[in-house]
């Protein structure tokens, strides 16, 4: 799939004049992002596709060297595998419809399963038969340490995970654990503790696992935090590992989503009304922007005005309204701007790769699905840009 390209975000301005929002993907950033991963994580690195499953992405990152798909649902399984025939997906979801299970396997082929419960695990016996699939077994891990918890909805106990283990392995699958310590995890010592009951937990089980994965939730930087770099989280989770007394074709593996997407994408804006130290822009909390609301997090933002017409060097925070018809499409946070901020003006908010388009809605006719890529070449491709949901 082609999608224009333009040499820079200030470019995109100068071409489009853009009424409307525009999500500008930055190859260059996927790559080094994806390089983090590929050269610093000890084991197999999946993208977990939920986070931003646009094709420009999928296709940027497979380009990147990433080979491994974490996909949620039918859908992403489809999409990745016409999109990137080669790919291998693994269907992570812990609660999976019979008809989900049946396609992915009989018209996608996957081999790769996560349960947290016997029933689960009985689904999938009766739907994908004796082939040796990897089944990992879905752990539970401790809530504190990331800004979303994922533990509530999934995973089990301890002790229900033993009993599961040897299940797997009974029913003449290849078994694996994982686990997920929550979205945008601030400390790598979460790792090393769900690392170390899961050793607990393969120990008692006694069945060789294939795969230990501890999912994603590797955090991104966003301002204001602070936060330890991802090789420090990759040296604490190879440490952890090697406590353990895994088998020597036991392989780690894991997940990411935010991280490896979210400064891959940033979102060109327009200021639709100055009221006061109020900004109205053409995006917000029902389109690319929920995220920031429900995580509270503050992105890195800059004014643009057509022409490089001067602006002022002073600058102010502004309270940012959505375009929805009701009040609460507001950001959490002010955006700090050039004083003299104004309607027409453009805003391009950083690092908003992650959960941003994945998430947008149509809500009251706002549809924020155009999308370009940026690089250092002159602007190419077709007349019409992608749009999310082609
Ligand atoms: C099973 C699973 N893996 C990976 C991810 C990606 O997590 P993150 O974006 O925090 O890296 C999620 C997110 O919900 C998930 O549910």
């Amino acid at each position: 799939m082609k999608s224009r390209r333009f040499a820079s975000v200030d470019r995109v301005v100068e071409v489009l004049d853009p009424s409307y929002p525009v999500l500008c993907v930055h190859p260059d950033r996927l790559a080094r992002s994806a390089e983090t991963f590929l050269k610093g994580f000890p084991g197999r690195v999946l993208y977990a596709v939920k986070c931003n499953p646009h094709p420009v992405v999928l296709r940027n990152l497979w380009q990147a060297g990433i080979r491994h798909f974490d996909t949620a649902s039918l859908n992403e399984v489809a999409l990745v595998h016409e999109l990137l025939p080669d790919a291998e997906c693994y269907f992570n979801h812990p609660v999976k419809g019979t008809a989900a299970i049946e396609a992915a396997d009989h018209i996608y082929g996957i081999e790769a399963w996560v349960v947290d419960t016997v029933d689960e695990l009985d689904k999938i016996e009766e739907t994908v038969g004796k082939h040796p699939d990897v089944v990992q077994v879905r752990l539970q891990t401790a809530s504190g340490y990331a800004a979303f918890d994922l533990s509530l909805k999934f995973g089990c106990t301890p002790v229900e995970a033993v009993e599961l283990l040897r299940d797997v392995q009974r029913r003449g699958f290849v078994p694996a654990v994982s686990f997920h310590v929550g979205s945008q995890c601030r400390t790598p010592e979460a790792y090393a503790r769900a690392i170390a009951e899961a050793g607990a937990v393969i120990r008692e089980a006694g069945v060789p696992i294939r795969f230990l994965n501890v999912g994603g939730g590797f955090p991104a930087h966003y301002r204001g935090t602070q936060i330890a770099p991802l090789d420090t989280f990759f040296k604490v989770i190879r440490e952890a590992a090697a406590k353990l007394d895994l088998p020597p074709d036991c392989e780690l593996m894991c997940e990411p989503g935010r991280a490896l997407v979210v400064e891959g994408c940033t979102l060109l804006v327009q200021i639709h009304l100055r009221k006061g130290a109020s900004l109205y822009i053409n995006d917000g909390v029902y389109g690319n922007l929920s995220e920031l609301n429900v995580g509270k997090l503050t992105p890195p933002v800059r004014l643009i005005r057509k022409g490089g017409k001067p602006m002022s060097r002073e600058f102010a925070p502004f309270r940012i309204f959505g375009p929805t018809c009701d009040s609460i499409d507001v950001l959490p946070e002010p955006f700090v701007l050039p004083d003299d901020a104004t309607d027409g003006d453009w805003i391009e908010i950083g690092q908003v790769g992650a959960y941003s388009n994945a998430v947008a809605s149509s809500f009251n006719g706002f549809q924020t699905d155009a999308v370009v890529e940026i690089g250092d070449e002159p602007d190419t491709g077709p007349a019409r840009f992608v749009r999310t949901r082609d």
